[in-house]
């Protein structure tokens, strides 16, 4: 269920590494809607007409704001520019959410949080709350160098300073993370938590895979994803509606259901937020997104219809 409502940007820094901190606050007054550390909101933006899914980075228990941080990045699809250009003071956006699909596991006994770039904010969030509980966890944050570090004069203010360890791109090789010495022992009571660039999370996931660490351990959030759409055409029927489509060889399942007036709820168009999940009731999935799990693909009841393909015919339950 959807569940849209305004919001009013109450405060924005202009932060290292053109990195905006953009707070928001309900139009209406009041409480936001209570969210868990990992989550993220969607925000509209009317101007190029995206939704686009952004990380909580302010603490769980604070019930007056969400603060998101958003990296200008003029390679992206318009999302990052428009929100740097519209989120002033007193702008109104409709926000969904929140929703997390990157859970933090409170029963830990040890959790490691590794953020590269703009990757770093449900760390922060995820930290906070980890301090609150009073548990053992250690932050690295990964960058291009201080001067584009985001969010630090906080975090070195924090009560939980000392379990930061910043890594640089630009200074020496003794302070840049390595994974065999940084990465601790696998152990089913560790957990890793891990969002950044695409090359930052294969390289992190890939070590700690490699060293041991269970894949249900190693938690993962992608942010955007390179996503190839395009494959041989194939045949997709939905079960209650009685459509049956040709999907092209550059079309999607769900731009060639909406052409027919079939419409599947879409949000980042590639694979990472879940928002078109659907339920697949026969036919061979070629899954091309990066939400689901590896057990969830093995299972072979759902795809993300923004992007995914079949090998061969597939039956949706829609
Ligand atoms: S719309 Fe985000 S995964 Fe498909």
């Amino acid at each position: 269920m959807t569940n849209t409502q305004t919001y009013t940007v109450s405060s924005r820094i202009d932060d290292r590494g053109d990195i905006a901190r953009i707070r928001f606050s309900p139009k209406s007054g009041g409480q936001i809607i209570p969210f868990t550390a990992g989550a993220h909101i969607d925000i509209y933006l009317p101007d190029v007409d995206l939704w686009r899914q952004y990380s909580l980075c302010s603490d769980p228990a604070e019930t007056g704001f969400y603060e998101i941080g958003v990296l200008k990045d003029p390679n992206s699809r318009g999302g990052s520019t428009a929100v740097h250009r519209l989120a002033t003071e007193g702008a109104e956006f409709k926000v969904e959410g929140p929703r997390n699909h990157f859970p933090l596991d409170e029963t830990a006994t040890q959790t490691v949080l590794l953020g590269g770039g703009i990757g770093v904010t449900p760390m922060i969030a995820m930290a906070k709350r980890l301090h609150a509980l009073g548990k053992d966890f250690v932050l690295h944050y990964c960058t291009r160098s201080e001067e584009v570090t985001a969010f630090k004069d906080d975090l070195d203010g924090s009560d939980f300073a000392d379990k930061i360890v910043y890594h640089f791109d630009d200074q020496d090789d003794s302070q840049r993370l390595d994974l065999a010495q940084d990465l601790p022992a696998p152990d089913p009571d560790t957990h890793l938590y891990v969002c950044g660039p695409q090359g930052f999370m294969d390289w992190v996931i890939g070590a700690a895979e490699g060293a041991g660490h269970v894949p249900a351990n190693v938690h993962r959030e992608y942010f955007s994803a390179e996503v190839e759409l395009s494959g041989d055409s194939f045949e997709v029927e939905c079960a209650q509606s009685g459509i049956t489509v040709t999907i092209g060889p550059n079309d999607t399942i769900a731009k060639a259901l909406a052409k027919e007036g079939l419409k599947i709820d879409v949000k980042c168009e590639e694979g990472v937020c879940g928002t078109c999940i659907t339920d697949v009731l026969s036919g061979e999935i070629d899954h091309r997104d990066q939400f689901l799990t590896e057990d969830e693909r093995e299972d072979g009841d759902q795809l993300c219809a923004c992007c995914s393909r079949g090998k061969g015919k597939l039956v949706l339950d829609i």
